[in-house]
This record gives C-alpha cells, structure tokens and sequence, in this order.
C-alpha cells in the first residue's frame, strides 16, 4: 500500500508515515501477528514485551483473559466484540528465551522497513540493574525505538520482582535517566494511569530525558459473578475499554499544559476505531496505540481505522498533524463556561420528579 500525504506524525527525531501504532499484547508476540499488523498499515508496532524475569514469562502461562459486555456476561471470542467490550485479564510478558525474543525484532525490523514502518522493542523492566543490560543489547539487536513500560498495571499482583510500576515522580526521572543514558535510540517512556498526577510523571519523564511519553497503562479492577459469586477470573485483573478513552484525554490535555506542545505524547488506553484515534489526537496525542481493539476484532481494525482517519482529513482538508492538540488547546475551565442558567431544571419532569415510568 502506498503511503498517504498528509497522515505523516513527528514523534521525538522519529517521522511515522501516519499515528497509527499496535500496541503491545499477545497477537504480537509472534513473527505472524506483528507482519500481519505492518500489512494492515500500522506505523509502528510495539512487540510484545519481554524482561529479565523468569516470572514474568511464566506468568503468560497462567493469564486468564475474560471479554465482557456492558452487563458483565461474557462475549465470545470469535465474534467480532461490541465496541463496548470489556477486556479484563491478567497477562504475563513474552514467553520466548530473550535470544529469541532478539531475532524476532531483527527480522520483523526486515520486514517492517519494507513497509515504511517501525518495529519497537518494549521492555518492561524487573529491576534498574538488568533492565539496562536488556535494552543495551536490544539496540545491539537493531532496535530502532525503545519503549521502556514502568507503568504495567499488573506489578502489584504479579510475582515480587517479577515487573516494575513507579508511580512517584522522583523514581520515574531516575529510571528514565538510566536508561536515556544506556541507549542511544530514542526512548519511549510508557506510564501508568493509576496515579493522581499522571501529567506530573510526564513531566518527570521528560526531565529524565524521554523522547516521547505513552499514557496511560490500564487500572486494576475486579468484577464479582453474581451466578457463581466468585470473582471473574479469580483474581484482580487489569480492566479496558472504550470507557477508558476520555480519562487518557483528559491526562493527555493536562500532560500537554504541563510539557507544552512540542513534547511528543502518546495515546494509549481505550481506542477502538479511527474516530477515537482523531479524539486522541485532538487531546494532544501524536501517536496512537491501539491494542485490545485489535487483539479482539483482528488486523483488518488498522487498515478500517487508518481509512476513517484519511476520509475524515479529505473531507476537512487537513492533515493528521494539524489536529494534534487542537480540542485541547480549546477546554476552557468551569467558571469560563457559562451556560444557560438552570439547566439542571430542564433535566428533570415538570413536577420536579425525575423522569421515566415510574413517575406517569
Ligand atoms: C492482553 C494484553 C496484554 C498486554 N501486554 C502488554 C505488554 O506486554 N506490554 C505493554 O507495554 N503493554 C501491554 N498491554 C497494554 C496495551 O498495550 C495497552 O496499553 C492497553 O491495553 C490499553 O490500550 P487499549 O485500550 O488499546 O487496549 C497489554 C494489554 C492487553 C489487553
């Protein structure tokens, strides 16, 4: 497929023929899936990520992944999911030896610089010490972009040791010092969601000396069954959606206030279709990371997302880089938003009474 005018994004010295990028999961943890989704159009793809930890890899084994509607039942797999579904499992990180886990970045690397495309090493560090002898030796491997996750939603349930969460400014500016200065690659610095000041970490990361930031990782959630009473899956588990989509906006936006407009943000955490990823970007992202979508509909998402995308910017004339920010740059706060006065009335019947049947 030719590339299109117009869809190319700079992130951090690293030009992306368009913002669509797959973002890690199971369906890239083999040479087919990650061809299959530089086939499908995507600009980057982010392997499924790999560690030091033994742990981590016999975690993958034993992860449990439940699809559920918006009543919590659960959907079948081989369906094409509503886009409303639900994903709550718990994953594990790539289960090759990390030899392996190297050859497949070389090769696929072959592949997706016939596509005009990247392939990005994801590590997720277990420790700071070995952590940069893997990253070290992923750039020896070719990597042309490191994404270093510290943000795995999974940390506090996974076996000790085996994966990192920082959720303290101070410890994500160092571990990201750390290894900007054990590369030479860019580096993409993947964050968690589960703080209260994310914008704070991106600042903090970007002091570190990250080219770029991808927010945010999943939260941690638990969903009883009422037919059996147990917990689905047994355990806590990380929890997406299409839900998730106006949280990351709203951390992209106040991310952007806080690093300003020319530090490359990243989307991750809720996209489903290519009228999400154009939401993204209006919040600020320059990137897009789209896993769950596809790790549920399959490749063909990329390729439907990426022609949305191209029908949207003929139809307004622009191009994918002028959108970047531009709902961002226009939230104003509550008190420079007068609306209509009482309004709150309308939302309710003329008897005062909330609406609906049990009021006739
Ligand atoms: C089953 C599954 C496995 C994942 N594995 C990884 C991983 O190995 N490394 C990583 O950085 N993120 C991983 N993620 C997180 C996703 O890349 C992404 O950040 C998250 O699912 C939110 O985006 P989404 O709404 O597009 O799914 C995984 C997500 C899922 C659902």
């Amino acid at each position: 497929m030719t590339d299109t005018p117009g869809l190319n994004i700079d992130i951090g010295g690293i030009r992306l023929k368009n913002p669509l990028i797959c973002g890690s999961g199971e369906h890239l943890i083999e040479t087919t899936g990650v061809e299959a989704a530089l086939k499908a159009g995507a600009a980057a793809v982010v392997m499924k990520s790999t560690n030091e930890s033994e742990a981590a890899k016999v975690q993958l084994a034993n992860a449990e992944y439940a699809l559920l509607d918006s009543d919590w039942r659960p959907l079948d797999w081989n369906e094409s999911p509503p886009r409303d579904a639900h994903l709550f499992c718990r994953s594990g990180l790539s289960p090759l030896a990390f030899d392996d886990w190297l050859a497949l970045l070389k090769e696929t690397d072959g592949v997706a610089r016939h596509h005009n495309a990247l392939v990005i090493a994801s590590l997720i560090p277990a420790d700071q010490v070995t952590g940069l002898d893997y990253a070290r030796a992923m750039v020896a491997a070719g990597a042309r972009v490191i994404e270093l996750n510290i943000g795995a939603p999974h940390a506090a349930e996974a076996a000790a040791g085996a994966i990192t969460l920082e959720r303290d400014a101070g410890r994500v500016r160092e571990m990201t010092e750390r290894f900007r200065a054990a590369v030479t690659v860019p580096l993409w610095v993947k964050l968690t969601g589960q703080s209260d000041d994310v914008a704070g970490l991106v600042a903090a990361a970007r002091e570190g000396g990250a080219d770029a930031v991808t927010i945010m990782g999943r939260f941690m959630g638990f969903v009883p069954d009422v037919e059996t009473q147990a917990p689905i899956l047994g355990t806590f588990g990380a929890f997406g959606g299409a839900w998730a989509l106006p949280l990351t906006c709203r951390w992209l936006a106040l991310a952007r206030r806080a690093v300003g407009p020319d530090f490359p943000l990243m989307a991750t955490n809720g996209a489903r279709d290519g009228l999400d990823v154009i939401r993204f970007l209006l919040a600020g992202a320059r990137g897009v990371q789209m896993t769950t979508a596809v790790m549920t509909a399959g490749f063909g998402v990329v390729d439907q997302s990426l022609q949305t995308l191209r029908d949207y910017l003929a139809t307004r004339g622009e191009n994918a880089a002028d959108l970047i920010g531009k709902a961002a740059d226009r939230l104003a706060s509550y008190s420079e938003s007068p609306a209509e006065q009482d309004q709150w009335r309308g939302l309710f019947a003329e008897d005062g009474l909330s609406k609906g049947p049990s009021n006739t």
